[in-house]
C-alpha cells in the first residue's frame, strides 16, 4: 500500500496534517524542538514524558513541561506513572494546559521509572495498564493514546496482548517501538510486530524505531499498514530529515541553513529554559547539528568549550557569515506564538 506521507489522518477527532510524528524524547523535546519539527513537516509533536507525581505535587520544573504554544499544535503531552487516580489527575492538568492529545508512556525502559510500576512494566500488567487507560479516558475529553515497547524481555510479544486491551479501555491510537525494554536502543526494531498490531486493533498505529530516511518510512508503511511513522534520533539536530521524507528530492541543507537553524534554536531554547539551563542543555545539540558530514568534528569540540551562548553564536557566525541574515529571516518568518497556558502558576513562564 502506497501512502502519501503528506496526507492527513485522524486520532479521535483531531486531524493530524501529515503521517510524520516527532518522537517524544526526554532531554530533547522542548518547545523549540517541537515547534521546529512542526515547521519542517511533522504532523504531530509530543512533549517528553512528564511525571504524574511531579504534576500532583505541583513541582515547578514539572509544571514547566506543560507550557504549550498555539504554533506547536496539534501536540500531545506524554505522562508516565502507575496510579490510575494520579494519572487521571495529571491528565486533567494536561487537558487544561491546552494539549490536543494525552499520550501515556508504557514503554520507558529506565529502571528509575520501571521500578515504580510505570513505563514498560505496564506492558506485562495488562489489568493495571487497562485500568489506567480507563481512569484517564473518564477524566478527560481529548483523545488518549499510549506508546509501548514490545515487552520487557527480548522476544516478548506483550504489546500484542496488552494493545487491544488498551483500545478496549478507550485508547484512540497506539504507538509501538518494537524493541524490548532490556534491549534499550541496541539491535533493531522488529516491525513485524507492528504489522501484527495493526491487524489486531481498529485505531491508528504509529510505528516508532529506526526511521531515518524516506525509504525507511515508505517501507514501513508498506510492510506494516501503520497510519504514521515516528521519527526520533534521526531528527536530532536534523529537522530537514522530516522535509526530505515529505519530498525525497529536497536537497540537503546548506551550511548557512544549518547554522541559522541552530542559532534560532539556541535563542528559542534560551527564552524557554533561561540562559543557565539552556547552556548545558544545548551542548549535545552542537554535535547533532554540525556533524553528519557537515562540519569537521573539531568545530563542535571547540563550541562546547566556549563560556556563553553568545560566544557560541559569534563563533558560528564567524565560520559561516551568511547565516546571520538567515537568522534574521527566520525570526521574521517564525515569530513565536505566545504560550497559551492559563491555569498554571505564572512563575513557570519566562525562562523558569
Ligand atoms: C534521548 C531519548 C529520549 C527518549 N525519551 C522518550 C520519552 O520521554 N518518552 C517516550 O515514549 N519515548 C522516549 N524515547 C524513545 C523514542 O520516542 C523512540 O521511540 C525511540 O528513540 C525509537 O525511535 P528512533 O529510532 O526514531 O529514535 C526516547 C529516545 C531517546 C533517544
Amino acid at each position: 500500500m502506497t501512502v502519501d506521507l503528506s496526507s492527513p489522518f485522524h486520532i479521535g477527532p483531531v486531524e493530524i496534517p501529515s503521517r510524520l510524528v516527532l518522537a517524544p524524547m526526554a532531554g530533547v523535546s522542548v518547545q523549540a524542538f517541537r515547534r521546529q519539527g512542526r515547521q519542517h513537516g511533522a504532523g504531530l509533536v509530543c512533549s517528553e514524558m512528564v511525571s504524574c507525581q511531579g504534576l500532583h505535587h505541583r513541582n515547578e520544573r514539572t509544571l514547566g513541561y506543560l507550557r504549550i504554544a498555539e504554533d506547536e499544535r496539534p501536540l500531545a503531552v506524554q505522562i508516565f506513572g502507575s496510579d490510575p487516580a494520579v494519572m487521571a489527575e495529571a491528565a486533567t492538568m494536561v487537558e487544561a494546559a491546552g494539549a490536543d492529545i494525552l499520550d501515556m508512556n508504557f514503554g520507558c525502559p529506565v529502571p528509575k521509572v520501571t521500578k515504580t510500576g510505570a513505563g514498560a512494566t505496564l506492558l506485562e500488567q495488562p489489568d493495571e495498564a487497562a485500568a489506567i487507560v480507563s481512569a484517564v479516558c473518564e477524566a478527560i475529553d481529548i483523545p488518549v493514546t499510549v506508546k509501548m515497547r514490545r515487552g520487557l524481555r527480548d522476544g516478548s510479544r506483550a504489546a500484542l496482548e496488552v494493545g487491544p486491551r488498551l483500545v478496549e479501555a478507550g485508547a484512540s491510537a497506539l504507538t509501538l517501538h518494537p524493541r524490548s525494554a532490556k534491549q534499550m536502543y541496541t539491535g533493531h526494531a522488529d516491525h513485524t510486530l507492528t504489522a501484527e498490531l495493526v491487524e489486531l486493533v481498529d485505531v491508528p498505529v504509529i510505528a516508532s524505531g529506526d526511521v531515518a530516511t524516506y525509504a525507511d518510512a515508505r517501507d514501513l508503511f508498506e510492510q506494516t499498514g501503520c497510519a504514521a511513522v515516528m521519527v526520533g534520533r534521526a531528527a536530532q539536530g536534523n529537522p530537514w530529515v522530516l522535509g526530505q521524507m515529505l519530498d525525497p528530492d529536497a536537497p540537503p541543507p546548506l551550511p548557512e541553513e544549518v547554522v541559522a537553524e541552530l542559532v534560532y534554536f539556541m535563542r528559542e531554547t534560551m527564552r524557554e529554559l533561561g540562559e543557565q539551563r539552556a547552556e548545558g542543555f544545548l551542548k549535545k545539540f552542537y554535535g547533532w547539528y554540525l556533524t553528519r558530514g557537515r562540519f569537521p568534528r573539531s568545530f563542535k569540540q571547540e563550541l562546547v568549550q566556549l563560556a556563553t551562548l553568545s560566544d557560541v553564536e559569534e563563533r558560528l557566525f564567524g565560520a559561516v557569515p551568511g547565516a546571520r541574515d538567515r537568522v534574521v529571516a527566520l525570526e521574521v518568518e517564525r515569530p513565536p506564538a505566545p504560550d497559551q497556558t492559563l491555569e498554571l502558576p505564572i512563575s513557570i513562564y519566562g525562562g523558569g
